[in-house]
């Protein structure tokens, strides 16, 4: 096996005393993209939290690059933070601030770079995830497809060992979707960076997920790849990887077909 890059030994987590990861133990390889899926309020967004110790777990060890998250003092987690990328769920970029500063926040938070260089570092990543020519709009007076974008770029400014995303392509159309699925593989090729996707959208799962972890109330039910989820003799594991997408069923339907399914239903 390769290195993990995350480590999650007996594992509770959760809010108060109460317990929304159930003794969870998972590792996650390095240089991989692992796509973790379950149902609403099943705990991914628990466990990305507690990953990155924004939330301490209630017991059990969490190790992310090789170091136990709790045990670190302030500069050592910062230290471990410009390590890691993180998109959130929803958003957080700053409305108030042009796309360069929101992509250029953590080198001047992180690093002493000249301004000159700031900027190179940025163009460069704009220009990596397709958007050149926006540096100067604020991020209302952008798609929301480029917003996902440029949230990307920032989390992936420092060049990270891991990079954390929460459904990027949440409230995404599905070509707009599965571009922002490439520019996901596209770092992951280039850099060989690690990254744990948390996503409903079996196409994505399929096209970018190296591995698997499928979560259900707290707890891990299945883990592994596409392929060997698929034949799982688990019910609901197998029915997710079976399932029919709505509306026009297959696998094999182009994004474009279904593009225009789409805008049949909303005439
Ligand atoms: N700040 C909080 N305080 C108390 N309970 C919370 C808090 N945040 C989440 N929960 C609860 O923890 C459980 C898991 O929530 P979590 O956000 O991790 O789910 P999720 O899998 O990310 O769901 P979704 O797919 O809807 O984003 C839910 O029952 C939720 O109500
Ligand atoms: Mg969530």
């Amino acid at each position: 096996m390769s290195e993990a890059v995350i480590e999650l030994v007996d594992v509770v987590a959760g809010y108060g005393s109460e317990a929304v990861l159930e003794d969870l133990n998972l590792s996650i390889w390095r240089g991989q993209i692992t796509a973790l899926l379950g149902g609403s309020g099943s705990g991914k967004s628990t466990l990305l939290r507690t990953i990155v110790g924004l939330q301490p777990p209630l017991s059990g060890t969490v190790r992310l690059l090789g170091e136990d998250v709790q045990k670190l003092d302030d500069r050592e987690r910062r230290a471990l933070m410009v390590r890691t990328g993180m998109l959130f769920q929803y958003g957080a970029l700053f409305g108030s601030s042009t796309i360069m500063d929101n992509v250029a926040l953590p080198l001047r938070q992180h690093t002493t770079l000249p301004e000159a260089v700031i900027v190179e570092m940025v163009r460069m990543k704009l220009a990596l995830v397709g958007l050149d020519d926006l540096e100067s709009r604020l991020p209302a007076d952008v798609s929301g497809g480029q917003r996902k974008r440029v949230a990307l770029a920032r989390a992936a400014i420092l060049d990270p060992e891991i990079i954390f995303c929460d459904e990027p392509s949440a409230g995404l159309d599905p070509v707009v979707a599965a571009g922002l699925d490439d520019v996901l593989r596209r770092f992951q090729r280039l850099f060989g960076m690690s990254m744990l996707v948390v996503t409903h959208e079996l196409e994505s799962i399929k096209m970018l997920a190296d591995r698997v972890v499928m979560l259900d109330e707290g707890r891990v039910l299945a883990v592994g790849t596409v392929g060997e989820l698929s034949d799982s003799p688990i019910q609901e594991v197998h029915d997710f990887f079976h399932r029919v997408p709505p509306p026009m069923g297959g696998d094999h339907d182009t994004v474009l077909q279904r593009m225009g399914v789409e805008a049949d239903e909303g005439a």
